[in-house]
């Protein structure tokens, strides 16, 4: 099926091309400023804003636009508003023929791009012998955003979830396992996280209280990194048994990450002796009192002094910035990408902008290939401080969905339902689910955001849940109808709501190309709460179950293509669309 060219792409076209006869050559690409407006279905600025760098009257600026697209085949009806804007009225008829035309499309008319690109995608990336906590939601939650979108528009996107499943830990984990047979933490089933991160907790204790206990936990290093077996097989248990507790929260929150896309810090021990040679021998590392480090113009403490990257520390030991020159090394050289997306905590800026360079420098990372550390903001508790419990321990993530989910039961009780016990824990699920991951994706992505769990299971205003509840709605009217959309008849009148609704639903491909452009998953939440919005306004205006003939059947469409679009959007979200709620 051909692509469907967006209705706002047709006026930006038509636009540029006016603005390319009006203009001088030198001005010829500027850009024509299309948008909605609701003086006009669009409006462009691009003539106003380029006649003052002409010495020009804006209005005749305008005015000569106005006629040259006149003169296009087909063209909009076009004229000047106010001090220079073209207003473009599209006609009710090619409004009809894009809903038709999207509808007609399984893919709701989003093209896919004809590059392969290749795409690694590293999110997620828990600890192994720590439970998950509020931060690895948000990686996990944007990362699978992420992954979603841009495969859905075409790029062939690989999976690294790059577990923090080696360094210096573990030594004294397996020590402490060693000398308090007491501590051990198998088979106990859900409670083994808790077991393990008590274990955690218990071991850096006494690593900070007996300095004997610190030495051996180093010994322990030495052994694990030589390869002793015993040592290696205590690891292997810890690293398994987190593995599946990874995994089943995956499982409960619906991310796409599976066991092949596990990409441990471990995996590239073999890699690190030689990543720190060659970065002396090319003179791009140099040893500075006792570790290997590199510099990276302009990256200066306060002082003005310049801050190193440690890339061997002074023990010896390799640090997370040697595996992360690594890790992009694999991902050039194996996966063979295009661009390199990091979903980590803004926090970590410093440190990818300083791999990044040194990865340059190199020759590790060309200039064909884009590095891109995607940052975000921590997530907040009510007193506006890094979200902490009680007892100032991190939250853990399971117990963040465990109260989602009872506040997603309590509104759900509220309303009112005739479920079946099991259908109602699904919905419970499905509702708690969207709501903690809507509340994270509609943020800003780098903005710090308060986790309110009673705000994001509402059922009003901008959240996850009040989309799956329009997008039920929709379906319910849908199944009222009883019957499949019959075509469009693009000759009938539309009414401005539908024709408001039919705009917007044809801005879909636009947003999302948007957010594979920006990585920032909250438009594309923005966009679905608009589409929400303007059926509302449609429906209240627009009777669908009364209307008859014509206006039936185009408002059948209308209805179909906006619950296609709302279930697709949020599935792009990682968000479930169930048929009621
Ligand atoms: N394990 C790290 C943490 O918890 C995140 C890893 C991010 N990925 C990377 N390649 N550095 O902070």
């Amino acid at each position: 099926m051909a692509d469907v060219v967006a209705i706002s792409v047709q006026v930006e076209a038509a636009v540029r091309a006016a603005l390319a006869e009006v203009l001088p050559v030198e001005l010829a690409g500027v850009d024509p400023v299309v948008r909605r407006s609701a003086r006009a279905d669009f409006q462009a600025d691009g003539a106003l804003a380029v006649a003052s760098r002409l010495g020009r009257p804006p209005r005749d600026v305008a005015m000569e636009v106005v006629r040259q697209i006149s003169r296009q085949a087909d063209a909009f009806p076009v004229e000047v508003s106010g001090p220079g804007f073209v207003n473009v009225t599209v006609p009710d008829g090619a409004v009809w023929a894009a809903v038709a035309q999207r509808l007609a499309d399984p893919r709701l008319g989003v093209g896919k791009s004809r590059s392969d690109e290749r795409v690694v995608v590293d999110y997620s990336g828990p600890n192994v012998a720590k439970e998950m906590h509020v931060g690895h939601l948000r990686s996990s939650v944007i990362g699978d955003a992420l992954v979603r979108v841009l495969g859905h528009l075409g790029a062939e996107v690989v999976r690294q979830n790059h577990v923090g499943d080696w360094g210096t830990q573990f030594g004294m984990l397996i020590q402490y396992l060693d000398e308090h047979p007491e501590a051990a933490w198998q088979g106990q089933g859900a409670a083994t996280m808790s077991a393990l991160d008590a274990l955690y907790r218990a071991a850096r204790a006494a690593f900070e209280a007996d300095p004997g206990f610190a030495d051996r936990s180093r010994a322990r290093v030495v052994a694990l990194q030589s390869g002793d077996e015993p040592t290696l097989a205590v690891w292997r248990a810890l690293v398994q048994e987190s593995e599946e507790a990874f995994a089943r929260v995956y499982a409960r929150l619906g991310l796409l990450l599976d066991a092949g896309d596990l990409d441990g810090e471990s995996r590239y021990n073999v890699a690190l002796p030689g990543i720190v040679a060659e970065l002396l021998a090319a003179g791009i590392a140099v040893e500075s009192e006792g570790a290997v480090v590199t510099f990276i113009d302009g990256v200066d403490d306060p002082d003005g002094d310049p801050v190193p990257l440690i890339v061997r520390k002074k023990d010896g030991g390799y640090g997370y910035a040697a595996t992360d020159l690594a890790t992009l090394r694999l991902r050039v050289e194996h996966y063979r990408a295009d661009r390199i997306l990091y979903v980590v905590d803004a926090r970590q800026a410093l440190h990818f902008r300083m791999v990044f360079d040194t990865a340059r420098r190199a020759g590790w990372l060309p200039d064909t290939v884009s590095a891109e550390h995607v940052p975000f903001g921590t997530v907040l508790g009510a007193d506006g401080k890094p979200f902490k419990t009680r007892s100032g321990a991190t939250v853990r993530l399971t117990d963040l969905l465990d109260d989602a989910e009872a506040a997603a039961r309590a509104v759900l009780r509220e309303k009112g339902d005739d479920f079946t016990p099991a259908e109602r824990d699904a919905v419970v699920h499905a509702a708690a689910t969207a709501a903690v991951k809507y509340a994270d994706l509609s943020t800003t992505r780098t903005r710090d955001y308060v986790f309110d769990v009673d705000q994001m299971v509402a059922s009003s205003g901008n959240t996850g849940v009040y989309l799956q509840y329009a997008h039920a709605r929709v379906r319910s009217i849908l199944r009222k109808a009883g019957e499949k959309a019959q075509g469009v008849d693009d000759a009938a009148p539309a009414h401005p709501a539908e024709k408001d609704l039919g705009l917007t639903l044809d801005a879909f491909e636009a947003t999302l190309r948007d957010v594979a452009a920006t990585l920032e998953p909250h438009r594309l939440c923005g966009y679905l709460y608009d589409v929400a919005t303007a059926f509302t306004r449609f429906y209240e205006l627009c009777p669908v179950l009364k209307a008859e003939g014509a206006a039936r059947g185009n408002r059948l469409a209308l209805c179909t293509l906006t619950s296609r679009t709302l279930a697709t959007g949020l599935d792009l979200l990682g968000i479930a669309a169930p048929e009621r709620l």
